[in-house]
Protein backbone atom coordinates (compact mmCIF):
# COMPACT_ATOMS: atom_id res chain seq x y z
CA UNK A 1 0.00 0.00 0.00
CA UNK A 2 1.25 3.45 -1.06
CA UNK A 3 2.25 6.12 1.29
CA UNK A 4 -0.90 8.21 -0.07
CA UNK A 5 -3.36 4.95 0.24
CA UNK A 6 -1.80 4.34 3.56
CA UNK A 7 -2.87 7.98 4.34
CA UNK A 8 -5.91 8.12 2.75
CA UNK A 9 -7.35 5.07 4.80
CA UNK A 10 -5.70 6.61 7.84
CA UNK A 11 -6.91 10.03 7.94
CA UNK A 12 -10.68 8.77 6.33
CA UNK A 13 -10.90 6.25 9.63
CA UNK A 14 -10.16 9.71 11.44
CA UNK A 15 -12.55 11.15 9.52
CA UNK A 16 -15.35 8.81 10.54
CA UNK A 17 -15.09 7.53 7.10
CA UNK A 18 -15.59 11.34 5.08
CA UNK A 19 -11.89 12.65 4.24
CA UNK A 20 -13.69 15.90 3.58
CA UNK A 21 -12.21 18.98 6.64
CA UNK A 22 -9.55 21.34 5.45
CA UNK A 23 -6.93 19.23 8.16
CA UNK A 24 -7.70 15.51 5.80
CA UNK A 25 -6.81 16.94 3.06
CA UNK A 26 -3.40 18.93 3.91
CA UNK A 27 -2.55 15.54 5.24
CA UNK A 28 -3.20 13.83 2.43
CA UNK A 29 -1.16 16.49 0.59
CA UNK A 30 1.43 16.16 2.55
CA UNK A 31 1.98 12.69 2.03
CA UNK A 32 1.47 13.25 -1.51
CA UNK A 33 4.54 15.56 -1.62
CA UNK A 34 6.50 13.51 0.40
CA UNK A 35 5.40 10.67 -2.15
CA UNK A 36 7.01 12.27 -5.07
CA UNK A 37 9.81 13.72 -3.14
CA UNK A 38 11.15 10.00 -2.44
CA UNK A 39 11.02 9.17 -6.20
CA UNK A 40 12.24 12.84 -7.01
CA UNK A 41 15.13 11.99 -4.69
CA UNK A 42 15.58 8.40 -6.61
CA UNK A 43 16.36 9.86 -9.58
CA UNK A 44 18.31 12.75 -8.76
CA UNK A 45 22.12 11.99 -8.27
CA UNK A 46 22.84 10.77 -11.31
CA UNK A 47 25.45 12.92 -13.41
CA UNK A 48 24.27 10.95 -16.59
CA UNK A 49 20.94 10.49 -18.60
CA UNK A 50 19.84 8.58 -21.57
CA UNK A 51 16.53 8.60 -23.31
CA UNK A 52 15.72 4.18 -23.58
CA UNK A 53 15.60 3.29 -27.27
CA UNK A 54 12.02 1.84 -26.66
CA UNK A 55 11.63 0.84 -30.47
CA UNK A 56 15.17 -1.68 -29.54
CA UNK A 57 13.90 -2.86 -26.23
CA UNK A 58 10.18 -4.05 -28.12
CA UNK A 59 12.15 -5.53 -31.36
CA UNK A 60 13.84 -7.41 -28.44
CA UNK A 61 10.57 -8.60 -27.17
CA UNK A 62 10.92 -6.15 -24.12
CA UNK A 63 7.81 -5.18 -22.85
CA UNK A 64 7.81 -1.46 -21.89
CA UNK A 65 5.64 0.38 -19.70
CA UNK A 66 2.52 1.18 -21.98
CA UNK A 67 3.31 -1.51 -24.62
CA UNK A 68 3.56 -4.94 -24.72
CA UNK A 69 2.02 -7.98 -24.31
CA UNK A 70 -0.20 -7.85 -21.68
CA UNK A 71 0.67 -11.90 -21.33
CA UNK A 72 4.24 -11.00 -20.73
CA UNK A 73 2.87 -8.06 -18.17
CA UNK A 74 0.86 -10.13 -16.16
CA UNK A 75 3.90 -12.80 -15.92
CA UNK A 76 6.08 -10.22 -14.67
CA UNK A 77 3.39 -8.69 -12.31
CA UNK A 78 3.45 -12.57 -10.75
CA UNK A 79 7.47 -12.55 -10.99
CA UNK A 80 7.88 -9.38 -9.27
CA UNK A 81 5.77 -9.44 -5.86
CA UNK A 82 7.01 -12.31 -4.32
CA UNK A 83 10.48 -10.18 -4.81
CA UNK A 84 9.25 -7.21 -3.33
CA UNK A 85 7.71 -9.32 -0.48
CA UNK A 86 11.02 -10.01 0.74
CA UNK A 87 12.53 -7.03 -0.24
CA UNK A 88 10.15 -4.53 1.61
CA UNK A 89 7.84 -6.66 3.46
CA UNK A 90 7.93 -7.38 6.96
CA UNK A 91 10.41 -10.47 6.39
CA UNK A 92 12.56 -8.11 4.75
CA UNK A 93 14.28 -8.17 8.43
CA UNK A 94 15.22 -11.58 8.08
CA UNK A 95 16.67 -11.21 4.56
CA UNK A 96 19.51 -8.46 4.52
CA UNK A 97 19.64 -6.91 0.99
CA UNK A 98 16.85 -8.15 0.03
CA UNK A 99 16.38 -5.44 -2.20
CA UNK A 100 19.76 -6.76 -4.41
CA UNK A 101 18.44 -9.45 -6.78
CA UNK A 102 20.67 -11.23 -8.75
CA UNK A 103 18.72 -12.67 -12.13
CA UNK A 104 20.74 -16.40 -12.69
CA UNK A 105 20.65 -19.23 -14.48
CA UNK A 106 22.68 -22.45 -14.79
CA UNK A 107 23.33 -22.12 -18.63
CA UNK A 108 23.87 -19.54 -21.20
CA UNK A 109 20.57 -18.48 -22.91
CA UNK A 110 18.15 -19.54 -20.65
CA UNK A 111 16.46 -16.02 -20.78
CA UNK A 112 18.18 -14.12 -17.64
CA UNK A 113 18.77 -10.84 -20.10
CA UNK A 114 15.38 -11.14 -21.13
CA UNK A 115 14.03 -11.43 -17.71
CA UNK A 116 16.08 -8.76 -15.80
CA UNK A 117 14.82 -5.90 -18.55
CA UNK A 118 11.03 -7.12 -18.46
CA UNK A 119 10.99 -7.45 -14.83
CA UNK A 120 13.11 -3.92 -14.43
CA UNK A 121 10.15 -2.26 -16.42
CA UNK A 122 7.41 -4.26 -14.75
CA UNK A 123 9.08 -2.51 -11.04
CA UNK A 124 9.68 0.72 -12.48
CA UNK A 125 5.74 0.92 -13.85
CA UNK A 126 4.98 0.39 -9.90
CA UNK A 127 4.23 3.86 -8.36
CA UNK A 128 6.14 2.97 -4.93
CA UNK A 129 9.12 1.30 -6.25
CA UNK A 130 12.18 1.81 -8.31
CA UNK A 131 14.96 0.04 -10.11
CA UNK A 132 17.92 0.28 -10.48
CA UNK A 133 19.22 -2.57 -13.03
CA UNK A 134 22.97 -3.02 -13.00
CA UNK A 135 24.86 -5.21 -16.19
CA UNK A 136 26.54 -7.83 -13.69
CA UNK A 137 27.54 -10.02 -17.00
CA UNK A 138 31.11 -8.50 -18.11
CA UNK A 139 31.76 -10.71 -20.62
CA UNK A 140 28.61 -10.20 -22.33
CA UNK A 141 27.64 -6.83 -21.28
CA UNK A 142 24.17 -7.77 -23.36
CA UNK A 143 22.02 -5.36 -21.18
CA UNK A 144 24.22 -2.49 -21.26
CA UNK A 145 23.66 -3.40 -25.62
CA UNK A 146 20.36 -3.45 -25.06
CA UNK A 147 20.34 0.73 -23.38
CA UNK A 148 22.70 1.82 -25.76
CA UNK A 149 25.36 1.54 -22.74
CA UNK A 150 28.21 -0.12 -24.61
CA UNK A 151 31.18 1.82 -24.26
CA UNK A 152 30.07 3.78 -20.79
CA UNK A 153 32.19 3.57 -17.73
CA UNK A 154 30.47 1.12 -15.20
CA UNK A 155 30.84 -1.85 -12.13
CA UNK A 156 34.44 -2.53 -13.77
CA UNK A 157 35.45 0.94 -13.72
CA UNK A 158 34.39 1.31 -10.11
CA UNK A 159 36.10 -1.92 -9.47
CA UNK A 160 39.05 -1.11 -10.55
CA UNK A 161 39.11 1.83 -8.33
CA UNK A 162 38.85 4.16 -11.56
CA UNK A 163 35.97 5.82 -10.27
CA UNK A 164 35.81 6.71 -6.76
CA UNK A 165 31.73 7.62 -6.59
CA UNK A 166 29.35 5.05 -8.24
CA UNK A 167 26.73 8.03 -8.77
CA UNK A 168 29.20 9.15 -11.68
CA UNK A 169 28.45 5.71 -13.72
CA UNK A 170 25.30 4.83 -12.44
CA UNK A 171 22.58 6.36 -15.55
CA UNK A 172 19.16 7.88 -15.61
CA UNK A 173 16.45 7.62 -17.90
CA UNK A 174 13.86 9.13 -19.14
CA UNK A 175 11.61 6.33 -17.60
CA UNK A 176 10.22 7.22 -14.48
CA UNK A 177 11.97 5.03 -11.62
CA UNK A 178 14.76 3.22 -13.80
CA UNK A 179 18.21 4.00 -13.63
CA UNK A 180 20.70 2.10 -15.20
CA UNK A 181 24.21 0.92 -14.09
CA UNK A 182 26.39 -0.47 -17.19
CA UNK A 183 29.37 -3.15 -16.46
CA UNK A 184 32.11 -1.45 -17.30
CA UNK A 185 34.78 -1.86 -19.93
CA UNK A 186 35.55 -5.72 -20.04
CA UNK A 187 38.29 -7.12 -18.12
CA UNK A 188 39.78 -10.48 -17.60
CA UNK A 189 39.85 -10.32 -13.85
CA UNK A 190 36.57 -10.19 -13.75
CA UNK A 191 35.92 -12.79 -11.10
CA UNK A 192 38.65 -11.60 -9.14
CA UNK A 193 36.59 -8.15 -9.38
CA UNK A 194 33.72 -9.61 -8.26
CA UNK A 195 35.16 -11.65 -5.36
CA UNK A 196 36.48 -8.13 -4.34
CA UNK A 197 35.80 -6.73 -1.13
CA UNK A 198 35.24 -3.73 -2.63
CA UNK A 199 32.29 -5.23 -4.56
CA UNK A 200 30.67 -6.29 -1.26
CA UNK A 201 30.52 -2.65 0.07
CA UNK A 202 29.59 -2.17 -3.55
CA UNK A 203 26.38 -3.81 -3.09
CA UNK A 204 25.89 -2.64 0.42
CA UNK A 205 26.10 0.68 -1.06
CA UNK A 206 23.44 0.42 -3.24
CA UNK A 207 21.18 -1.81 -1.31
CA UNK A 208 21.29 1.59 1.05
CA UNK A 209 21.45 4.43 -1.59
CA UNK A 210 17.87 5.16 -2.43
CA UNK A 211 14.55 4.17 -0.86
CA UNK A 212 12.35 2.04 -2.47
CA UNK A 213 14.39 0.71 -4.90
CA UNK A 214 15.26 -2.88 -6.13
CA UNK A 215 18.91 -3.31 -7.06
CA UNK A 216 18.46 -5.72 -9.93
CA UNK A 217 21.17 -7.62 -11.28
CA UNK A 218 22.14 -9.26 -14.61
CA UNK A 219 24.53 -12.01 -14.79
CA UNK A 220 26.50 -14.51 -16.19
CA UNK A 221 25.77 -18.36 -16.22
CA UNK A 222 26.49 -19.94 -13.02
CA UNK A 223 27.97 -22.97 -14.44
CA UNK A 224 29.70 -21.11 -16.78
CA UNK A 225 31.36 -18.90 -14.98
CA UNK A 226 32.98 -17.94 -11.57
CA UNK A 227 31.39 -14.29 -11.27
CA UNK A 228 27.80 -15.29 -10.50
CA UNK A 229 28.41 -18.07 -8.00
CA UNK A 230 30.42 -14.93 -6.46
CA UNK A 231 27.76 -12.50 -7.09
CA UNK A 232 24.99 -14.42 -4.84
CA UNK A 233 26.91 -14.43 -1.96
CA UNK A 234 26.36 -10.83 -2.15
CA UNK A 235 22.87 -10.61 -2.80
CA UNK A 236 19.84 -11.21 -0.27
CA UNK A 237 17.85 -12.31 -3.48
CA UNK A 238 17.99 -14.88 -6.46
CA UNK A 239 15.83 -15.51 -9.27
CA UNK A 240 16.83 -18.74 -10.64
CA UNK A 241 15.68 -18.82 -14.86
CA UNK A 242 15.63 -22.66 -15.51
CA UNK A 243 14.69 -22.92 -19.35
CA UNK A 244 11.69 -25.40 -19.46
CA UNK A 245 12.44 -28.42 -21.37
CA UNK A 246 16.36 -27.70 -22.19
CA UNK A 247 17.94 -27.27 -19.28
CA UNK A 248 18.48 -30.99 -17.32
CA UNK A 249 17.22 -31.17 -13.80
CA UNK A 250 21.10 -32.00 -12.61
CA UNK A 251 22.32 -28.58 -14.15
CA UNK A 252 19.74 -26.76 -11.65
CA UNK A 253 20.69 -28.80 -8.74
CA UNK A 254 24.48 -28.02 -9.60
CA UNK A 255 23.39 -24.54 -9.79
CA UNK A 256 21.40 -24.06 -7.03
CA UNK A 257 24.25 -25.77 -4.94
CA UNK A 258 26.90 -23.06 -6.13
CA UNK A 259 24.49 -20.10 -4.56
CA UNK A 260 25.65 -18.72 -1.85
CA UNK A 261 23.84 -20.26 1.53
CA UNK A 262 21.71 -17.80 3.10
CA UNK A 263 20.40 -16.47 -0.34
CA UNK A 264 16.50 -16.61 -1.17
CA UNK A 265 15.94 -18.60 -3.93
CA UNK A 266 12.80 -17.45 -6.61
CA UNK A 267 12.58 -19.79 -9.28
CA UNK A 268 10.93 -19.29 -12.34
CA UNK A 269 10.33 -21.72 -15.78
CA UNK A 270 10.73 -20.07 -18.76
CA UNK A 271 8.74 -21.41 -21.55
CA UNK A 272 9.97 -19.66 -24.37
CA UNK A 273 7.61 -20.93 -26.80
CA UNK A 274 7.31 -19.05 -30.24
CA UNK A 275 4.05 -17.38 -31.05
CA UNK A 276 2.62 -16.62 -34.50
CA UNK A 277 5.15 -14.86 -36.41
CA UNK A 278 7.19 -12.30 -34.29
CA UNK A 279 4.87 -12.83 -31.02
CA UNK A 280 6.52 -15.04 -28.16
CA UNK A 281 4.91 -15.91 -25.22
CA UNK A 282 6.39 -17.08 -21.87
CA UNK A 283 4.33 -20.44 -22.57
CA UNK A 284 3.61 -19.91 -18.65
CA UNK A 285 5.86 -18.37 -16.62
CA UNK A 286 5.91 -21.00 -13.50
CA UNK A 287 7.38 -19.97 -10.26
CA UNK A 288 8.33 -21.09 -7.05
CA UNK A 289 10.08 -19.07 -4.03
CA UNK A 290 11.64 -20.66 -1.04
CA UNK A 291 14.53 -19.79 1.28
CA UNK A 292 17.17 -22.29 2.01
N1 LIG B 1 10.23 -15.83 -22.52
C1 LIG B 1 10.81 -15.47 -23.64
N2 LIG B 1 10.08 -15.10 -24.68
C2 LIG B 1 10.66 -14.73 -25.82
N3 LIG B 1 11.97 -14.69 -26.05
C3 LIG B 1 12.75 -15.04 -25.04
C4 LIG B 1 12.23 -15.45 -23.79
N4 LIG B 1 13.26 -15.75 -22.99
C5 LIG B 1 14.37 -15.54 -23.72
N5 LIG B 1 14.08 -15.12 -24.95
C6 LIG B 1 15.01 -14.83 -26.04
O1 LIG B 1 15.97 -15.90 -26.03
C7 LIG B 1 17.28 -15.40 -26.28
C8 LIG B 1 18.20 -15.75 -25.11
O2 LIG B 1 17.72 -15.05 -23.95
P1 LIG B 1 18.69 -14.15 -23.04
O3 LIG B 1 19.66 -13.40 -23.87
O4 LIG B 1 17.82 -13.39 -22.14
O5 LIG B 1 19.41 -15.32 -22.27
P2 LIG B 1 20.58 -15.19 -21.21
O6 LIG B 1 20.31 -16.20 -20.16
O7 LIG B 1 20.74 -13.80 -20.81
O8 LIG B 1 21.82 -15.67 -22.09
P3 LIG B 1 23.38 -15.40 -21.79
O9 LIG B 1 23.76 -16.27 -20.64
O10 LIG B 1 24.03 -15.80 -23.06
O11 LIG B 1 23.54 -13.94 -21.47
C9 LIG B 1 17.15 -13.90 -26.50
O12 LIG B 1 17.04 -13.65 -27.88
C10 LIG B 1 15.83 -13.56 -25.79
O13 LIG B 1 15.22 -12.41 -26.33
MG1 LIG C 1 22.32 -12.45 -20.85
Amino acid sequence: MSKIQKALQKVTAAAGGKATDSRTRETIKTAIRSDHEAKRCASLPHKQRIEVDLGLLSTSGIATLNEGESELRDEMRRIKWPILANAFGDQRKDIPRGNVVMVASATSGEGKTFTTINLAMSIAAEKDFDVLLVDGDIAKSHTSELFGLTGFPGVTDYLLGDVSNILDVTVGTDLPGLSLLPAGRADEHASELIASNRMSDLVTELSQLFPNTVVLFDSSPLLQTNESQVLSRHVGQVLLVVAANKTPTAAVKDAVALLGPDVVVNVIFNGMKRLFGQKYSFGGYYGYHYKR
